[in-house]
């Protein structure tokens, strides 16, 4: 797979209307944060004293994740959201059971350059972005925070048990996720989706092509493994392959070597226990800048 930057801002998502702004609604948990991953982002803002005090300059949401607006803004926290639509922006805001407080501040969080600030929070922004821009990135996530500030960030992350199974698509697996997907409290998102990736995860840059997933999911389809009730329920996902939409999932000790070689210090590491399948493959990392 080349490297090149499959993101929502090299692709033509943001120009075509197809926006992520339009779709999240369709998502579930865990691929957007559910109400116990909120719980560990309000805990964490809790832990790190410059996050409660008002005094201080307004932290930073990197894209604009309604739930995590709506978290900040319960919290009366003040902060400056950043994000490269205003689109994306708008849409979310109506997804949003509260409003006020975040300013957006229009621009790719990758490269904004300004004054340190006591808290960053993201859900997922990096696994948006190619797995070779991730030390620059956290260098500069590193450069934004104040000293002895925190970045909070739920991850997307391959566990040690999953390595063996990487780039491996097995359908025997699939199927089984699938009947899982049958249990009412079990979205197909969750059940079948992240199956799918690990199978479809290249080694070396931990992408996963959306263009290779709908093939793989028809494939299925045809082979039997997947009906077409499960195809159909995951339907609203071909839309990103249509602008071949990449997403990074590396392994967990790949982050926390990056973090160390960023100077950043893992503090707390935890997920939600809720019973979903792959939600210990989204924990929410407390990440703080040596003071
Ligand atoms: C709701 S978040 C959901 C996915 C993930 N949390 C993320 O950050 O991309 C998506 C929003 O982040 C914005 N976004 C994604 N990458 C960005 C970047 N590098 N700079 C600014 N905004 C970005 C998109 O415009 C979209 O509104």
């Amino acid at each position: 797979m080349s490297k090149a930057a499959h993101t929502f801002l090299t692709s033509a998502w943001l120009d075509k209307g197809a926006t992520i702004g339009r779709l999240w609604s369709s998502y579930s948990p865990p691929a957007r944060p559910s109400s116990a991953d909120l719980k560990i982002f309000r805990h964490f803002l809790a832990e790190g004293s410059n996050c409660a005090d008002q005094s201080s300059s307004p932290g930073l949401l990197l894209g604009c994740t309604p739930e995590l607006q709506d978290l900040l803004a319960g919290l009366a926290l003040q902060f400056d959201c950043l994000d490269a639509s205003r689109r994306n922006y708008l849409l979310m805001r109506r997804l949003r059971a509260t409003s006020g407080q975040g300013r957006l501040v229009k621009c790719n969080w990758t490269h904004y350059r300004g004054r340190p600030r006591p808290w960053i929070v993201g859900d997922a922004a990096l696994n948006m972005l190619p797995w070779h821009m991730w030390p620059a990135v956290l260098a500069n996530l590193r450069c934004l925070l104040e000293r002895g500030g925190s970045l909070i960030h739920r991850f997307y992350l391959w566990r040690d048990e999953d390595e063996q199974a990487l780039g491996l698509l097995s359908p025997k697996a699939v199927g089984a996720a699938s009947q899982a997907s049958h249990e009412p409290h079990i979205s197909i998102y969750a059940a079948i989706v992240f199956e799918l990736y690990r199978g479809l995860v290249d080694r070396t840059s931990y992408q996963v092509s959306f263009l290779l997933w709908r093939d793989a999911v028809l494939r299925l389809q045809q082979a039997g493994v997947l009906s077409e009730e499960d195809v159909s329920s995951m339907r609203y996902l071909f839309q990103q392959a249509k602008v071949d939409f990449r997403l990074t999932i590396p392994p967990r000790a790949r982050l926390e070597a990056l973090l160390d070689r960023a100077g950043l210090l893992v503090e707390a590491v935890e997920f939600s226990d809720s019973g979903l399948p792959f939600e210990k493959n989204c924990p929410i990392y407390l990440i703080r800048r040596p003071v």
